[in-house]
């Protein structure tokens, strides 16, 4: 006996097909008829979709909420843009492993972890009842820092550029291992961050290899998203060749006005790899800035002034008054210059908890990511709800549908769908998750495609999105109408490689 029936929907199945008018039922947790629903009995629920567009729950393949999904389980910032799987774990850092009670220095976590590995992680993931799904990567800075230390600590010793010893590439490739073996869906690495970017690409291949055993994949936030952009695409291909897995490319993107363009070649790097026989995909995020801990972006001795020209304070514990400002703005009213501004905030105590907002990436390159068809979309958000994050913690999801389908026709609401559905769950592993049929986990979402739209700005960031009807997660309504229903139903997922 179904227990939710939505009626009279326009679905869109996943595939990137055309879609067809009718009906869905579902069952627990499961999708059990989709087409012509007869009558049901009267204890279930239904939906009237007349005029809406019915597909599976968007899968955000970039995410950094590793805490969130303790600290915020509602995920609210999420389920509103109508996600219902998350990949955690990405450039480099992860929840798990840890060292139980130790301060989180990578400031994902928002607390001391309780747990030691995945399978700790996701036990304390389960208790809390999140509103959503995910799996995770096991992360590259994460298992470094656990097993050679923090570089950035005073009892690290004088290289912090040192290589790991035999023994401790040992430990950390175990930590790989156990990781695949608890679920996760592969390694990632953050090259541009401590401590990874100390790290030479011998060391990233031979981690690799223990996700390419069990089957996974590599995600690499590569080393250089700007001037050397090619060269690291090229570090990332060869690590994929060499350990034997496939790739995936984070927020790919040329950084800096005078690399504007070079987008176009680095995709072709990568078409030219997959001809051969490399596997590559990749994911981007649909906004002209990005974000992230400012000073893992600035060397305090010699502050790159280009990128303090068009930085922007999101979260900044420090100087609160800063929240939401340039840099630039800042410095015209106290008489000083932006390097100084970024100088001051990172000097000043906590100022390393800063997270900003940089305005480095060129719209069309947006575009031309977009058209490439094995362009998946990850919100990349960094979850610091205290100060003015980067709207696409926000807004990610439904600005690919509102601008880029709708407004400007990159590409055709049902080729984004799939892009955000079942090539993402296929590609991380969510078996039975990123279709519309029968058999598959109900995980929904229900909009109007001619009126959803994002309303989070650099101002106001914080805003849910409009024209997102319902979202299901496992047969559960989560959202409904502008209305979080508190519904539990998330799961943390383990890999299946399909
Ligand atoms: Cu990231
Ligand atoms: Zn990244």
């Amino acid at each position: 006996m179904a227990d939710l029936v939505i009626r009279n929907a326009h679905v869109l199945d996943g595939s990137g097909g055309p879609g067809a008018d009718g009906d869905v039922a579902i069952e627990g947790d499961r999708i059990v008829e989709v087409g012509d629903v007869g009558p049901v009995g009267a204890t279930a629920t239904e939906i009237d979709a007349d005029g809406l567009v019915l597909s599976p729950g968007f899968v955000d393949v970039h995410t950094h909420d590793d805490g969130a999904m303790i600290r915020h389980p509602d995920l609210a910032f999420k389920v509103a843009q109508g996600c219902t799987s998350l990949v955690l774990g990405n450039c480099g850092f992860s929840a798990a492993p840890a060292e139980p009670g130790q301060p989180d220095t990578s400031g994902l976590l928002g607390g001391a972890p309780s747990w030691s590995d995945l399978e700790g992680y996701a036990a304390a993931v389960t208790a809390a009842g999140p509103a959503i799904n995910a799996v995770a990567l096991v992360g590259h800075n994460t298992i470094r820092q656990l097993v050679m230390g923090d570089p950035g600590s005073a009892t690290y010793g004088p290289d912090k550029r040192r290589e790991p010893t035999v023994a401790e590439l040992g430990r950390m490739a175990d930590h790989v291992s156990r990781a695949m073996e608890q679920g996760a869906c592969g390694f990632s690495t953050g090259l541009i961050y401590e401590p990874g970017r100390y790290s030479r690409t011998p060391e990233v291949i031979e981690l690799a290899r223990r996700a390419a055993d069990a089957g996974g994949l590599y995600a690499s936030h590569i080393r250089n998203e700007g001037d050397r952009l090619l060269e690291a695409v090229d570090e990332a291909i060869t690590i994929g060749s060499e350990a034997g897995l496939p790739v995936q490319l984070s927020h790919h993107k040329a950084s800096g006005r005078r690399n504007w363009g070079k987008v176009v070649e680095s995709l072709a790097r990568v078409d030219e790899a997959n001809a051969a026989g490399a596997d590559i995909t990749l994911d981007v995020y649909p906004y002209t800035a990005g974000s992230g801990p400012m000073a893992q972006y600035f060397d305090l001795a010699d502050i790159n002034t280009e990128l303090a020209e068009v930085i922007r304070f999101a979260s900044c514990p420090a100087f609160r008054a800063y929240e939401g400002r340039m840099a630039v703005d800042i410095a015209a009213e106290e008489g000083s210059t932006p390097a100084e501004v970024i100088h001051k905030v990172l000097t000043a105590p906590e100022g390393r908890r800063t997270i900003c907002i940089q305005f480095i990436i060129d719209e069309g390159d947006i575009e031309t990511n977009l058209r490439h068809p094995r362009m998946m979309v990850g919100s990349d958000g960094v979850v610091d709800l205290a100060g003015r994050p980067h709207p696409r913690l926000f807004g990610t999801f439904p600005r690919i549908l509102a601008h880029y389908v709708r407004d400007r026709g990159v590409l055709t609401l049902e080729e984004a769908v799939r892009r955000m559905t079942s090539l993402p769950a296929r590609r991380f592993g969510l078996a039975d998750r990123g279709e519309v049929r029968a058999g598959a986990f109900a995980d929904l979402v229900l909009f109007d495609a001619a009126a959803v739209v994002d309303t989070a700005t650099y101002d106001d960031p914080k805003q849910e999105p409009t024209g997102i009807d319902a979202v299901i997660v496992n047969g559960a309504v989560a959202y409904r109408s502008g209305t979080h229903t508190g519904a539990a139903a998330g799961r943390m997922l383990r890999y299946e490689p399909s």
